[in-house]
């Protein structure tokens, strides 16, 4: 834990698809994950992030998260390491649980979300070192953590293989990595419901509410329907050398936790 940035230097530098919808038969163009889009996309609709989330979710996605820490369980102990925090509601909800005895840490590459992530952590009296890093090289050395998590970010890095692999490179052996996502419900009539909302609502509530020029409401569905679940994405994490990898659909399959033992 030396290698872990102290207080003082928090917040300084640095296949397969789903199953194709009626909304995206056609063939859709890759959409653009490219760093320096995916950061000023966040950095614009961060002061707005936190209300839209519990907003567009109906506050679904508080439970998510305790779920996710619940589902942890018994990891054999931190620290911990929260990648593509934003603004800190997954460290934070680890934090609720596991009080002050394991170390937290919390990282992503947006300053503004790492900013708002930080006086929230402060107000609630629950300081955590907030880390600027890439996910895709994170500045840790090999076998650091007990637990690695990431709620979701990885579809929104560029390279989904090779964060997998720097959250395995971090974790020590016998720890778990965590990926808690968006999926698409199968169930039929919820399935087309929440599309519904998910392509056609959703977009235009938090467009309106969170003005951004990068269409972060419109990317959200796109790179949902474009990211591996189910399988596929516990294929790519036993490929990253996480071994047990196991789905937890929670929510009728709008969110999923997948869980892997390094
Ligand atoms: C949808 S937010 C999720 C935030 C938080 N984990 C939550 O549960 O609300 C995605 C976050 O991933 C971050 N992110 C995307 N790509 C990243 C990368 N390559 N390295 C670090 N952070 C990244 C973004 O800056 C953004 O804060």
């Amino acid at each position: 834990m030396n290698d872990l940035p102290d207080s003082d230097r928090e917040i300084m530098q640095p296949s397969e698809r789903p199953v194709r919808t009626f909304a995206s038969a056609w063939q859709a163009p890759p959409v653009d994950k490219r760093a320096s889009r995916i950061r000023t996309m966040f950095a614009e609709i961060a002061p707005r992030y936190d209300f839209l989330n519990h907003l567009l979710s109906l506050g679904i996605d508080i439970r998510w998260r305790r779920k996710a820490v619940r589902l942890a369980g018994d990891f054999g102990g931190g620290p911990i390491l929260d990648v593509c925090c934003g603004t800190g509601d997954l460290a934070l909800a680890f934090r609720r649980v596991h009080a002050n005895g394991i170390a937290i840490v919390a990282a992503d590459f947006c300053r503004p979300m790492l900013v708002i992530g930080k006086e929230k952590a402060a107000r609630r009296g629950s300081p955590i070192p907030f880390v600027e890093a890439d996910a895709l090289n994170l500045p840790f050395p090999d076998n650091t953590f007990g637990l690695v998590s990431v709620a979701f970010g990885l579809r929104n890095v560029a390279d989904t293989d090779r964060g997998l692999s720097e959250m395995a490179r971090v974790c020590r052996p016998g720890g778990r990595v965590l990926v808690l996502e968006f999926t698409l419900p199968r169930v039929p009539v919820v399935g087309a419901l929440y599309r519904w909302y998910f392509h056609r609502l959703l977009p235009r509530i938090g467009q309106a509410l969170a003005r951004n020029r990068h269409s972060a409401y419109n990317y959200l569905p796109a790179s949902v329907e474009e990211f591996p679940q189910g399988n596929a994405l516990l294929r790519r994490m036993a490929a990253a050398g996480l071994r047990d990898a196991k789905a937890f659909p929670m929510t009728f399959g709008i969110a999923t936790l997948y869980s892997g033992t390094k």
